[in-house]
């Protein structure tokens, strides 16, 4: 598609899917042609006893995600406030802690299947920390997570569908009361920072708002970063020769980390709509268009990434890869993966220098999503150190 069709319309489907490199940094680029305003899923239809269920919560709107600037703007910056680089670096003592014990639990198996085991575990546990979730409320707060997810990739029947708005009211008033408790009691935790984000001349987020970016850092940021922690150990033990690159120079663990975003981008592509007619290349985009913008296909765009189908744990420009996004929207949460991943392989790396696939046990199977990409498991063998 790249070479012959780089911004294709999808007959029946009507949408345009656009695939090269440039061709998305353009979108991207352009909020205000490319609005992000709309579902970022495929099934936008919601029947009637969802829609009942959800009416007892709080309304749905449109904060960051699914938001252009100038309105996208108050919010980002409000939650930039809370998501700072100085709360992200407080987090990695905690998070080594929770990587150690996750692998205390399977070290001495000498096998482990590493998403159930450890990639889910990780940024599960290192977002309900931050957030101030206490361990006793963990199963509950997995359960939300799932479910939010579940909602998106536009592949759940009307039985998950009606699960998944109950969750969503629970998630509320859970947190609602957290909010709530903060007020009176602050704590060093992100629900206190965003209570307490102010800027000056912009109006502080209200109790809707903040229960809607809380949801969606559990949407965007918890199934994204595990299928990261998964396919980036998948790519080590199918190239031998780069597992050991890395574990002779560890300093090289965070460029293989933007690598493995390249190669198994967890976000493989969002939509935007046209809110004005526009070209993009020679082709025609009308009003109204709406576009599947494949990050996926643009990280292995050979323009930008020479021999760009091969895993190269020192390749020098795997930083400019789009797995994060670009422009206005580029994921408020990378510091926070690119952390968490540098840990997990920093740490996994040391305590099992030697790792294989487990024979016979992996199919490579991936979750079935238009727009995450995740391997349902991942059976290793290891020797610990
Ligand atoms: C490897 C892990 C992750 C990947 C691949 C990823 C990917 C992305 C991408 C591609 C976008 C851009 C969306 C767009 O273009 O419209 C995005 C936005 C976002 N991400 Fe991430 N993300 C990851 C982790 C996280 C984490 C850990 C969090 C928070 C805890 C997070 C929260 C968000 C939020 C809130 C947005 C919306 C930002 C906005 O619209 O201004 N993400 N992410």
């Amino acid at each position: 598609m790249r070479h012959s069709a780089p911004v294709y319309q999808v007959p029946g489907a009507g949408f345009f899917i656009v695939s090269r490199y440039a061709d998305i940094h353009h979108v991207l680029g352009h909020p205000e042609i490319f609005s992000s305003r709309q579902p970022p899923g495929v099934d936008t239809t919601v029947q009637d006893d969802v829609k009942e269920i959800l009416s007892q919560g709080y309304p749905p709107m449109d904060t960051l995600l699914t938001n252009d600037p100038p309105v996208h703007s108050r919010f980002r910056a409000l939650v930039n406030k809370a998501f700072s680089a100085r709360r992200v670096a407080t987090l990695e003592p905690k998070m080594r802690q929770i990587t150690n014990e996750l692998i205390d639990r399977f070290i001495g198996a000498g096998k482990v299947e590493l998403v159930s085991q450890f990639a889910i575990g990780l940024p599960l546990t290192v977002i309900a920390d931050a957030l101030g979730v206490p361990r006793s409320d963990m199963d509950d707060f997995k359960r939300w997570s799932d479910d939010a997810v579940a909602q998106i990739g536009g592949m759940i029947g009307h039985q998950r569908q009606l699960e998944c708005a109950h969750s969503q009211i629970e998630f509320q008033h859970y947190f609602e009361a957290r909010l709530e408790e903060r007020k009176s009691a602050p704590r060093d935790d992100l629900t206190t920072d965003l209570l307490n984000a102010r800027l000056d001349g912009i109006k502080p987020l209200d109790v809707a708002e903040m229960l809607n970016i809380i949801y969606q850092l559990l949407i965007a940021g918890n199934e994204t970063t595990t299928n990261l922690i998964a396919s980036a150990m998948m790519l080590l033990v199918r190239n031998p020769d780069q597992m050991r690159l890395v574990i002779e120079d560890p300093s090289l663990v965070p460029n293989m980390i933007e690598e493995a975003l390249r190669l198994e981008s967890p976000v493989q592509g969002l939509f935007r709509v046209a809110k004005a007619a526009s070209e993009i290349g020679d082709v025609k985009i009308p009003e109204g268009a709406r576009l599947a913008v494949m990050y996926a296909s643009g990280n292995r765009d050979e323009a930008e990434f020479p021999d760009a189908d091969r895993f190269d744990v020192r390749r020098a420009n795997a930083r400019t890869h789009l797995g994060f996004g670009q422009g206005e929207h580029f994921c408020i949460g990378a510091a926070l993966a690119r952390l968490e991943a540098r840990v997990a392989f920093e740490t996994l790396l040391t305590r099992m220098p030697v790792i294989r696939l487990a024979a016979g046990k992996n199919d490579f199977a991936h979750t079935p999503s238009f727009i995450l990409r995740g391997l349902r498991e991942l059976h290793l063998e290891f020797e610990a150190s």
